[in-house]
């Protein structure tokens, strides 16, 4: 059995219910481009909303992490990755998650005691010193030598400066390394890796600075798949443990060349398919773009080929088909969306291949130039790169920096803003974006949302159904299906429909329902088989009936004056329609 079997199967045993993985690209969340932890779909459950599932949770989550996409190469870092998780909505605390994860890793993991270390949270002026974990750790048999109070720098997670729900956690380090094991846990020594965190999330985190108590006591908990296999496995390289190996493999067959000494091209094309993959195959359809998710696929695919090609790898072979295919085997039985969707995937790989391919060489040649002159990129160069040959600038930076060259980033940012193309920057603040939760303004959109999808029907016909939204705190966006631009009467019709419903005063109910029954009446949703078998419904008086994981308002009633400010073509027989709220 794999670690992914026995994590899930030991908390099934101990009263979990196993939920399914959420797509890695978070809906109705703009502040983030991908779900970067297992927690992040269950934001409005931690804040008090019922989930229909319970109050024992558990499951593998896909991730995705790309602050350090350029750390990719080592042996640690992957952009993709599983997080095994079990969560305590208002259930249990402290004293039952501990030894929880204790007894897992030291009777289901067999892990000895003597590998183990925590960090415990030594307190500030908002929370005191975490005694209460402390004494149950000592109960469970850790010596006071491998237990550490550290600061909310290391110990409060996600950290002090993001908003939404939070709190104080322990960490769990296990000693990699054939040394012989100190008796003093020193975090500091990199041969102690952290390997599963418990955060005790009793707080939120306001917008204004102050924290205030969520409802419920909850735990939420994270233990990274790839990074515990890889030390179960006895391998101090993540790309040696069986989550990777088999793709190591058959890179080095298909490059004809061995894993050592061409260990960063390897790692970095092992890495980057894999979460190209599960990118393109995720039920959020996004495509090779020059925008948000859409540009880090491209990157990826993008820097990925540039190794395959470093490796002297055929590019017009299918050999980023033959690894995705395994990749594809690998996960299908625990990610159905992979095989539902491999002609996809396939295809996404391949025509991102061939329209890099047909611009990289000339690129390199435009490149290769600037270093026979031993040059710095200058702006003009890393533009033309970018708009001509299709480099995105950080493979010109990785380019340039294997030559020990550097590129004029500011010069390019600029001439990059001029052409008012992909805003870089906007994409780079989603990263720090981190777990926001819902302000109360974007709370109101998410319920005008639904009016909005119940109006439209209303006006132009049951086959509207919606495509997207998104939204910020400033406006909604919404796409829908409709083959034609509405006429100012339609727009003004939907406009009012949508005032008629806020000035109705109607109450918002969450339901928990059997999918089959929600579906059956009538209940709106855009991707029926992401959900599970029970889920939430939220129902509006007789005015609409979706398939959400909220959180909504209470009463439409406090919504305010509904606008649409533009309706205009999304794509190909979709329509957008952008409002406020006043
Ligand atoms: N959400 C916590 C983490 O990602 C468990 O570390």
């Amino acid at each position: 059995m794999n670690l992914r079997e026995l994590y899930i199967n030991y908390f099934v045993s101990k009263g979990h219910k196993q939920i399914p993985s959420a797509p890695v690209v978070p809906e109705n969340d703009p502040s983030v481009l991908f779900n970067t932890a297992g927690m992040q779909p269950l934001v409005p459950y931690l804040l008090g909303e019922v989930h229909p599932y319970g109050t024992r949770l558990c499951d593998y989550q896909k991730c995705v992490r790309t602050n350090d996409l350029d750390e990719v190469g080592d042996t640690t870092h992957h952009t993709f990755f599983e997080m095994l998780g079990n969560w305590s909505l208002g259930d249990y605390f402290k004293e039952e998650a501990i030894p929880l994860s204790y007894e897992f890793l030291t009777k289901v993991l067999n892990i000895p005691t003597e590998r183990l270390a925590v960090t415990l949270f030594r307190g500030n002026t908002l929370v005191p010193k975490d005694e209460v974990s402390y004494n149950i750790w000592k109960s469970l048999g850790i010596k006071d030598s491998r237990i550490k109070f550290l600061s909310e720098e290391d110990n409060w997670w996600p950290n002090m400066e993001l908003t939404g729900p939070c709190g104080p956690d322990t960490e769990i380090f296990y000693f990699r390394s054939d040394d012989e094991i100190p008796i003093d846990f020193d975090p500091n020594d990199d041969r102690w890796v952290e390997i599963w965190n418990n955060v005790f999330m009793e707080y939120y985190h306001n917008a204004d600075g102050t924290f205030s108590e969520l409802p419920k006591k909850n735990v939420d908990t994270g233990m990274g798949l790839e990074r515990t296999t890889a030390i179960l496995e006895g391998v101090n390289d993540n790309y040696l443990s069986s989550v990777f190996k088999d793709v190591i493999d058959l890179i080095c067959d298909i490059s004809n060349l061995p894993y050592y000494g061409n260990e960063k091209s390897m790692r970095i094309i092992a890495d980057h398919i894999r979460t190209a993959v599960f990118i393109s195959a995720d039920y959020s359809s996004i495509k090779p773009s020059n925008t948000d998710q859409g540009y880090i696929l491209r990157r990826l695919i993008r820097r990925m080929i540039r190794h395959a090609k470093k490796l002297g790898i055929d590019i017009n072979s299918n050999f980023e088909e033959r690894l995705a295919l395994l990749i594809i085997e690998k996960y299908q039985n625990y990610y159905k969306e992979l095989i539902e969707n491999k002609d996809v995937v396939l295809n996404v790989l391949k025509e991102e291949k061939n329209k890099f391919n047909k611009t990289l060489e000339k690129g390199l040649k435009v490149f290769n130039k600037c270093i026979l002159d031993n040059q710095d990129i200058d702006k003009e160069t890393a533009f033309h790169l970018y708009d001509t040959y299709g480099f995105p600038i950080e493979l010109t930076e990785e380019l340039a920096s294997e030559k020990g060259l550097n590129v004029d980033i500011d010069g390019f940012n600029e001439l990059f803003k001029k052409h008012q193309e992909l805003s870089r920057t906007a994409s780079a603040g989603k990263f720090k974006g981190g777990l926001s939760g819902n302000s109360k303004k974007e709370i109101e959109y998410h319920t005008a949302t639904h009016l909005l999808n119940a109006a439209l029907k209303k006006v132009l016909g049951d086959s509207v159904h919606q495509k997207g939204s998104n939204i910020t705190e400033e406006r909604m966006r919404f796409d829908f299906s409709w083959g034609a631009k509405m006429t100012p009467e339609e727009i003004q019709k939907t406009e009012d429909l949508v005032n008629k419903y806020i000035s109705e005063q109607i109450d918002v109910e969450v339901l928990t329902m059997d999918k089959e029954d929600a579906i059956k009446s009538g209940a709106e949703c855009m991707f029926i088989e992401k959900y599970p078998d029970v889920v939430t419904v939220y129902k509006i008086g007789d005015v609409s009936m979706e398939l959400c994981g909220g959180p909504h308002v209470k009463n439409t009633g406090e919504l305010g004056h509904f606008k649409i400010i533009k309706e205009e073509s999304s794509s190909s027989g979709v329509r957008r329609i952008k409002a406020i709220l006043e």
